[in-house]
């Protein structure tokens, strides 16, 4: 499938159905609505699915495929097999990812941030981290500056819970750290058309200039390990798939600049706790945060929309519906690692053998536990996160 680059006519990310305005489907960095369609988006994005030979040139490095691969939760990506061919050849990559600091981080952050964990333990390569408190400052109106710096440092703690090593784990905090960035984001801006950024990003007469600019910084991790090191290696970048439109402008002008083209692996959305829709820091309700106390946890998954029926002598007798719960995703992308368990689970629901409550108590649980381990890690990352801000004495 030929990669979708930036002509006009392609680089519609704003996706649109056209049969009905309720299940519109608009997947932007800024914003995800209605049903996602992940194979359209892979249509429509032009990047590959994962095929079974990539995913035999992954377990070479891996061993085992890790669980977000087995279940498909990364789906898709751009020129992995490049980045796999060039390791094979001794050519290293590094991995490159990041969160927008506009609040707290919920569940669904931590998915793309799990498995970058596990491309790093397995490959042994860096990882740039950049927290872009400028980009949340610019298209959000209700934040101040001194939020999203606060946000970064509280978002850092969470990465660094994850288990992250501060060897060769690098954060960058985009307003303190503009001066290593900004001469390379000069270079990206300069090849980067508005008529392009228009198409890319949807931006409007209304859209402020800084935002306008803005993505030429997303762009830079990408290419700083050359700076920094004097190494020439690609970028390998595990996201969401909302993250996509800032890549494929940076492929257009990498190697304009004399870099490897950037190659991403594209995860799924983990869904809020309401009916459809990615969990999304903006529905606090249907979000389950990292700093959430357990009765709160326990509050929103018992308010949590779910596949079954309205009564539960109706639910024992016609089963529930696994496909269009919120809870199930939970156990599938991160809370059931047995399959075999996974399945007898998904089984119990159909039939009606077991109900909502007991699923919701055992996720409850499970929830709770992960977040009481995670929220010790993330106290104890305070007296380490400075080792963790990009390494300026490398730079030549
Ligand atoms: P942000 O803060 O919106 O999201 C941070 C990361 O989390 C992913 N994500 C999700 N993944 C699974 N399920 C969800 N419900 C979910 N919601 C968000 C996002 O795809 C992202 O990977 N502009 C970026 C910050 C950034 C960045 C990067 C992200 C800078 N450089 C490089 C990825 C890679 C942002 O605002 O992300």
């Amino acid at each position: 499938m030929p990669e979708k680059t930036t002509s006009k006519k392609e680089t519609v990310i704003q996706t649109t159905s056209p049969s009905n305005g309720e299940n519109e489907m608009v997947v932007t960095p800024w914003e995800v609505r209605g049903k996602v369609d992940y194979e359209r988006l892979i249509r429509e994005f032009g990047t590959q699915p994962l095929s079974e030979d990539l995913l035999k040139k992954l377990a070479k490095y891996t061993d085992a495929l890790h669980l977000q691969i087995q279940r498909r939760i990364f789906f898709s990506h751009r020129d992995l097999d490049t980045v796999l061919d060039l390791y094979e050849k001794g050519i290293k990559f590094v991995l490159y990812t990041g969160r927008g600091p506009s609040g707290p981080v919920h569940i669904g952050h931590l998915v793309p941030w799990i498995f970058t964990l596990h491309l790093q333990e397995k490959f042994k390569t860096r990882l740039y981290f950049q927290l872009t408190d400028d980009e949340k400052f610019l298209i959000d109106d209700k934040v101040t500056l001194n939020d999203t710096q606060k946000y970064a440092y509280e978002n850092a703690l969470d990465l660094i819970a994850l288990g992250f090593k501060p060897e060769d784990t690098f954060i960058i905090y985009d307003v303190k750290d503009v001066d290593l960035l900004y001469d390379i984001t000069l270079e990206v801006a300069r090849r980067i058309t508005y008529s392009t950024a228009k198409a890319s990003f949807g931006f409007q007469d209304s859209t402020n200039i800084g935002w306008i600019f803005w993505p030429a910084l997303q762009a830079v991790p990408c290419f700083i390990h050359k700076k920094l090191t004097g190494e020439n290696v690609p970028a390998l970048i595990p996201a969401a798939i909302d993250q996509d439109p800032y890549w494929r402008v940076t492929r257009d002008i990498a190697p304009k600049l004399g870099y490897y083209k950037p190659a991403q692996i594209h995860c799924r959305f983990l869904p809020g706790l309401g009916a459809g829709g990615k969990m999304s820091a903006s529905e606090p309700e249907t979000s389950i945060f990292t700093m959430d106390p357990p009765d709160l946890v326990k509050r929103k998954i018992w308010n949590a929309f779910t596949g079954g029926k309205g009564t539960a002598a109706e639910q024992r007798k016609l089963g529930a519906d696994p496909s269009i719960c919120s809870i199930f995703q939970y156990y599938l992308f991160l809370f059931e690692e047995d399959d075999s368990k996974l399945a007898e689970r998904e089984r119990r629901c159909r039939v009606g053998e077991m109900l909502c409550g007991e699923c919701k108590t055992d996720i409850a649980e499970r929830l709770n536990k992960f977040l009481a381990g995670h929220q010790k890690r993330r106290e104890e990352a305070k007296d380490i996160i400075e080792e963790f801000h990009i390494k300026r004495s490398e730079l030549r």
